[in-house]
């Protein structure tokens, strides 16, 4: 099993859980409910934290594979899997790096992941390796503004970010990377995710990318 003491961050790890709990009642559910729709088969959910997906997969899903590499989410994603409506093995891993033969999900799942993992090419290269030709990944994460103003915010907030919120890049620019993934990007949508009345929409996309049918 690989090495995953780079990635515990209990005290980011202890935070997301309440943050994530409040998020839900500020619409984010819904938004998973939307991401999750129409998926079926096998899904692996790749850094699924404590486990916020599991209520949202529809029936159609035949199993979730839950990778997590914090050892307090992935306990946290163990009690949620117990009470989730469809079957959800958690297990330990990461995302360069994800325990599942290639070509086997039908889909792979990433909620606000792609910030943090070391390197976006190494991780979506991974997902590409997981994915049956024709499966498709689904991504919902927050991203570098379009505003240069607000980028050059997130340039300076980022080393904080990295080190309280379990190596968080305030500044990807995710869209980008997916399209020089191997995937194609078939769906993508732009919206600011407003958290408090008072702050600027956090930039967020949503979206599908699909391996190609006959891919690598
Ligand atoms: C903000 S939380 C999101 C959790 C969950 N996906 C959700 O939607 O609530 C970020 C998650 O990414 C995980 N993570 C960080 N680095 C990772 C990596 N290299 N591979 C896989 N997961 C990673 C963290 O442990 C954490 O569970």
């Amino acid at each position: 099993m690989s090495d995953l003491t780079q990635f515990q961050h209990p005290r980011f790890a202890r935070r997301y859980i309440g943050i994530s709990d409040r998020l839900e009642q500020l619409g984010v559910g819904d938004l998973r409910r939307e991401l999750l729709q129409g998926l079926h088969g096998c899904v692996v959910d790749v850094g699924c934290g404590d486990g916020k997906n599991f209520r949202h997969y529809p029936p159609t899903v035949t199993r979730v594979v839950a990778v997590e590499p914090d050892d307090v989410l992935r306990r946290h994603a163990e009690q949620n899997a117990a009470s989730a409506a469809v079957p959800v093995d958690v297990v330990a891993g990461h995302a360069d790096d994800v325990p599942v033969a290639d070509g086997s999900a039908d889909a792979v799942v990433m909620t606000l992941v792609l910030c943090s993992v070391p390197d976006l090419g190494t991780a979506l290269t991974e997902v590409n390796r997981v994915l049956r030709p024709g499966g498709e990944l689904r991504f919902g994460e927050h991203v570098r503004a379009q505003n240069r103003v607000a980028a050059l915010a997130q340039d300076a907030l980022t080393p904080l970010s990295r080190r309280v919120d379990g190596n968080c890049h305030q500044n990807r620019d995710t869209a980008a990377a997916l399209e020089r993934s191997p995937l194609t990007v078939t769906r993508l949508r732009r919206f600011g995710l407003r958290v408090a009345a008072l702050l600027p929409g956090q930039p967020m996309i949503v979206g599908t990318a699909v391996k190609p049918p006959t891919g690598p």
